[in-house]
């Protein structure tokens, strides 16, 4: 009889119940796991049930076996007490004391064994790229869509999100936990705000596969645009992009990454999304000397200064975007262009897509009808001429244009280049103009530079038919495609 096998303290409804649990619970887990090993394609919401869910029913099964028991204990302990018999007998011949020994045993070995296996296995789960790219799908698959693209898909999002380290670990958990409230609750931020608050610094990140003591010296650009006129005209800009110091008879420079030296610092005061910067802080550790550099036009007193948090200048308030960048429909069809997948060859292509772009979709689907649509109608009522010549080859781009719309924008979650600008550059959104706009001033007057050959030459520049051209250490003068009025102060202000 089971009866005489096992201890009286197992039988009660609550020990019971919790070794059923237990059971189900392990038997679901022996089939889950071979099913996922059988399997062939892969499912994130499988891998949650196998490394959260069931195990945290078998837990619960056993918490309940072992306190159904205690409190069994504790009753029948009372009881004895009251009718004085209360001797405990430990006598390894009687088969009730020895079953409950071994079963003591083996379900501690078993609780011990797949608490360590299965708090190790939810642990490495949680930090995996499945896990925090396509479990909250509709929130971070933009990222996690980007990423796959960027030149750091190989790199876990965990290596720039989290870092090393049990704090910034229990950090992360915690709150990764209000993050799953948030998003079952759906109350969350379309889009998410950035900059990240609490991002871990570049030292504990970035600078584990990077560090700022190796100089990258100077960097080649090609870029192609092509412009909105009726040959989509290709104009070509080669810049060598000034990252490491470079000497010329005029004197040396110190370069891009020379704010990351690690004999100097940059500080600054911002507005929360750190696109209007009010102060300036440069120190020379070396030196000791200190500048000051304030914004003349959103000049804030000293009281509204002290109020705001000051940020030390690191890889990320330049490289914002590493792992997920959301380009403009300029940048990107420029760049279909310049591979071949559209065809310079249909009249005013880049003006049409151009247009057909400007104005958001409010979801993915309406996009996916709405580019082409808008093309279709803006070729016939204007270029009708092109239209019937090139009717099929407008709506196989207008198919490639809405791809690549829907790889740089999400409109559910309200994501785009201007959402997200991307701080290296200062095309689009201000990026190093933010600083270096001619108007950041120290007490003295010295200005953060906008000198354009302080960071880059132009080596080469023009139309295919009418290149100018120069040696490396030298630059042409820079030329807009089209003539610009003198008062223009950021390029953001047109593009
Ligand atoms: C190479 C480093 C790096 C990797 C890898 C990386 N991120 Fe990021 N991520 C960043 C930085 C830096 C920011 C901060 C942007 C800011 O504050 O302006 C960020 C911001 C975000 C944001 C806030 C919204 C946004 O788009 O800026 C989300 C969400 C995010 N990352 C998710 C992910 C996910 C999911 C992965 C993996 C699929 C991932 N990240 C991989 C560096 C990284
Ligand atoms: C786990 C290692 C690792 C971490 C962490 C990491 N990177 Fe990288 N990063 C790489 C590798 C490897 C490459 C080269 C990829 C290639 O050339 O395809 C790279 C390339 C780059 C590039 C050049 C991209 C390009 O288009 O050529 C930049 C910029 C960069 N990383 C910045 C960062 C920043 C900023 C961070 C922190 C937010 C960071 N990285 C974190 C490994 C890492
Ligand atoms: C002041 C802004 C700024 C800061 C701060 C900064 N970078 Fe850069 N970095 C740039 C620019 C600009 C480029 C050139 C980008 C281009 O032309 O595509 C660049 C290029 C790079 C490249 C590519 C080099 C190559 O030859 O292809 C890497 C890698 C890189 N940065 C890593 C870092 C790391 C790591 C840090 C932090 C220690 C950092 N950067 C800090 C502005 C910055
Ligand atoms: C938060 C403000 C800030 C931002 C943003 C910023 N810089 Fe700077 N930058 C400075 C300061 C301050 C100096 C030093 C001025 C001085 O000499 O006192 C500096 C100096 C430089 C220099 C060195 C000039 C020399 O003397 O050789 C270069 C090059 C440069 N920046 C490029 C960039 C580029 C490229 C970006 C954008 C990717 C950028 N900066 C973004 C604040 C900024
Ligand atoms: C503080 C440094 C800095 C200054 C000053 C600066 N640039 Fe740039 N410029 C950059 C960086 C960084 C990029 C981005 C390269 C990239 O996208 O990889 C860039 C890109 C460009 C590009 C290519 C546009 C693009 O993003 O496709 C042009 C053209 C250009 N700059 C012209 C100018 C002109 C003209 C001036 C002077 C009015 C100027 N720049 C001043 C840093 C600077
Ligand atoms: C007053 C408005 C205005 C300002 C300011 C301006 N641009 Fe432009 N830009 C234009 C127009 C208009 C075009 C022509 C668009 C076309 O034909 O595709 C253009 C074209 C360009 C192109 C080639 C087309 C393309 O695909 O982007 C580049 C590169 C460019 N501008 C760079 C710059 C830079 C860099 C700055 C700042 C230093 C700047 N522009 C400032 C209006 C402006």
């Amino acid at each position: 009889m089971i009866k005489d096998k096992l201890p009286s303290s197992f039988f009660n409804p609550v020990s019971i119940l919790g070794a059923i649990i237990a059971a189900i619970a392990s038997i679901t887990l022996i089939f889950l796991v071979i099913l996922t090993q059988t399997q062939a394609t892969y499912n994130v919401y499988m891998d949650v049930f196998v490394y959260i869910v069931v195990p945290m029913f078998l837990f619960m099964g056993l918490v309940l076996i072992s306190a159904g028991m205690i409190w069994k204990r504790r009753k029948q302990k009372k009881n004895l007490a009251a009718s004085e018999k209360s001797v405990f007998i430990f006598n390894l011949k009687e088969p009730k004391t020895r079953n409950s020994i071994i079963i003591f045993v083996t379900v501690t070995i078993l609780f011990i064994m797949s608490t360590v296996i299965g708090t190790y296995e939810t642990f490495h789960y949680t930090e995996s790229n499945e896990f925090c790219g396509k479990l909250c799908h509709k929130v971070m698959l933009p990222e996690y869509s980007a990423y796959q693209l960027s030149p750091h898909a190989r790199v876990n999002c965990v290596d720039c999100h989290i870092g090393n380290g049990v704090n910034s670990f229990v950090k992360a958990k915690v709150s990764g936990i209000r993050q799953v409230f948030h998003y079952l609750g759906s109350n969350y931020p379309r889009p998410i705000g950035t900059p990240l608050e609490g991002l871990r610094p570049a030292k504990e990140t970035c600078e584990k596969c990077h560090w700022p003591q190796k100089v990258y010296s100077h960097k080649l650009n090609h870029f192609k645009y092509f412009l909105r006129d009726s040959a989509n005209t290709e104009w070509d800009i080669a810049m060598d992009m000034k990252l490491g110091p470079s000497t010329k008879l005029s004197g040396t420079s110190r370069g891009i990454h020379w704010h990351d030296d690690p004999g100097v610092e940059v500080q600054y005061k911002a507005n929360a999304k750190h696109d209007t910067i009010y102060w300036v802080k440069y120190i020379n550790k070396k030196t000791g000397v200190e500048k000051i550099y304030e914004d003349e036009e959103t000049k804030k007193s000293s009281a509204e200064l002290a109020l705001l948090p000051t940020r030390t200048m690191d890889c990320m308030d330049c490289h914002n975007r590493p792992a997920h960048e959301y380009r403009s429909p300029s940048f990107y069809l420029n760049n279909l262009f310049a591979t071949g997948k559209l065809s310079t060859s249909i009249p005013w292509l880049k003006k049409v897509a151009m247009d057909a772009l400007k104005n958001k979709f409010s979801t993915t689907d309406s996009a996916l009808t709405e580019i082409r649509n808008r093309m279709r109608t803006k070729y016939q009522n204007k270029y009708p001429l092109a239209f019937q010549t090139y009717e099929k080859q407008i709506d196989s781009a207008a198919t490639i244009i809405t791809n690549e719309y829907l790889a740089n924008a999400y409109p559910e979650m309200n994501i785009n280049f201007r959402e997200y600008p991307r701080n290296i550059g200062h095309l689009e959104s201000d990026g190093c103009f933010r600083c270096h706009n001619d108007k950041h001033k120290t007490a003295d007057g010295k200005k953060i530079t906008k000198d354009c050959y302080n960071c880059h030459d132009f080596l080469k520049q023009g139309t295919l038919d009418k290149m100018t051209f120069c040696d490396i250490n030298n630059s042409v003068k820079w030329l807009h495609p089209i003539e610009l009025e003198e008062d223009w102060e950021k390029c953001s202000e047109c593009h």
